[in-house]
């Protein structure tokens, strides 16, 4: 799967998640690619191959990108830019306090390109950045080099990577979207992912608008499929129904589908809540009111609470007593703990004078680093021992593989508030543990 005789010059602006794992995907089906960070430490390590965030595959794709000197690291914008007929701009785009997306980070990416390109070059957004963004881009483009902004044409390639399987969907990407305004644009695009398109991935081009907004309503959409399910987890409590019975109902019917309704303590990481907000602030900006979406925010935010109020019906008083969460990270297989409920909840429980003890397969440094007040064991049996109440917040699957019987013996009180639904209710009741599933009867033991 390589691109033959046309290996394109590939400069990605932003070595974060979305740039790296662009970087070594391009790289690996041929074209040389140049990733620029301003984090000179970033880019020594990643010049000796070493990976800064877990990724499977990550680690080995980049060692083969820099074997094959195809892959290559600089700290010097103009080393990325020259010569590159196409930029990404892989930059940040956190929210600002209001919520709508900073974009201080792609304005100056692009001064940069505008300043440094000596050629005819394809500037593609993969951050995802509201729509209009474009055509900020070329004002600056015009403003920042006049000679040469008529050669910079601009292109909207949303990413649709999913943290822990970043690679796989990188290589094998169920579709392209390609924003362009000229032939050129989607003709460049269409070369660079040649190699992918001929192996099966569908491609959508439209104008740039329509793909900048594309990718917020998908986002937005299966951060509402999770909310509804959440919603419907606490109808569930109180009628005492089954919400994951119901999620196989509705999933059976393939107009609705059964993912994004796993229903639990929320979503988070990098994407749903910045995005989710900054997709209300730009329907607003161009005069519609969503509040729809403000409302899959606050339930996700309920989520959290919901798990609080179990803990609360279980313990009685948080104060001086231990309890341990399993997993820290916003979900299985990364070390990501941006938005993850599983620290909202932390620092709730701290807040109110809990011992809160954390642990993660791999996100236990990230977790400390941001919440240094969190005790972080270095196995789930450690965070356990001597705890009145276990959370599960992240869906791991050395979690799920837990001995019951070592869990019962270790915890000062057996009692499990299942944040992902990943025990059976009965395995629970049978093992002698108090088990508050998410929208599933409650299973209480007699102490
Ligand atoms: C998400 C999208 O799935 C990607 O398509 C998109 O490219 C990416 O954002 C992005 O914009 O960059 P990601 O944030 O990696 O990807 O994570 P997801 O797998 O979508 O999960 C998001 C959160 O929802 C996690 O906290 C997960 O635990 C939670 N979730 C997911 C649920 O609570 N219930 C579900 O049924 C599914």
């Amino acid at each position: 799967m390589k691109v033959e005789g046309q290996a394109t010059m590939v400069g990605v602006i932003g070595t974060g998640h979305v740039g790296l794992v662009t970087c070594v995907s391009l790289a690996e089906i041929g074209h040389r690619v140049i990733g620029y960070d301003q984090d000179p430490e970033k880019i020594s390590q990643l010049r000796s191959g070493s990976a800064p965030f877990h990724e499977p595959g990550l680690r080995e794709l980049l060692a083969r990108g820099l074997a094959s000197q195809r892959l290559s690291f600089t700290d010097d914008v103009a080393d990325c830019v020259r010569g590159a007929k196409v930029v990404f701009i892989c930059v940040g785009t956190p929210p600002r306090a209001g919520g709508e997306a900073n974009l201080v980070a792609v304005e100056r990416a692009v001064r940069d390109i505008a300043r440094h390109a000596d050629g005819p070059c394809v500037i593609v957004e993969k951050s995802t950045v509201p729509t209009g963004t474009a055509a900020r881009v070329k004002a600056t483009m015009q403003r920042e080099n006049p000679e040469r902004a008529a050669e910079l044409v601009v292109v909207s390639n949303p990413e649709f990577l999913r943290e822990g399987q970043a690679i796989q969907d990188a290589m094998r990407p169920e579709r392209i979207l390609i924003g362009a305004e000229s032939a050129a644009g989607f003709e460049t695009m269409r070369r660079l992912y040649g190699p992918l398109i001929a192996n099966g991935s569908q491609v959508f081009e439209f104008d740039v608008s329509t793909a900048e907004l594309a990718k917020y309503a998908c986002n937005a959409f299966l951060a509402l499929k999770i909310s509804f399910i959440n919603a419907l987890a606490r109808i569930c409590e109180q009628a005492q129904a089954d919400v994951v019975a119901i999620a196989e109902v509705m999933g059976s019917d393939p107009r609705i589908g059964r993912a994004f309704l796993d229903a639990g303590i929320g979503y988070g990481g990098s994407c749903f809540p910045k995005d989710l907000q900054a997709f209300d602030r730009v329907a607003r900006r161009l005069g519609y009111e969503f509040p729809l979406l403000r409302e899959v925010a606050r339930i996700n935010d309920e989520a959290v609470e919901a798990i609080a109020r179990k803990i609360n019906d279980a313990l009685w008083n948080f104060e001086g007593k231990r309890i341990a969460l399993l997993g820290l990270a916003f979900k299985p297989g990364t070390d990501d703990i941006r938005f993850s409920p599983a620290l909202v909840l932390a620092s709730k429980l701290v807040s109110e004078g809990a011992h809160v003890v954390g642990y993660d397969p791999i996100a236990e440094h990230n977790a400390k680093a941001e919440m240094p007040q969190l005790e972080v064991a270095s196995s789930a049996l450690d965070a356990l021992a001597g705890a009145s109440c276990a959370v599960v917040c992240t869906d791991w699957d050395e979690i799920k593989q837990l001995d019951l019987s070592e869990v019962r013996k270790v915890m000062a009180e057996a009692v499990v508030v299942d944040g992902r639904n990943i025990f059976d209710p009965d395995v629970m009741q049978a093992a002698g543990i108090t088990y508050y599933p998410t929208g599933r009867p409650p299973r209480r033991v007699s102490p």
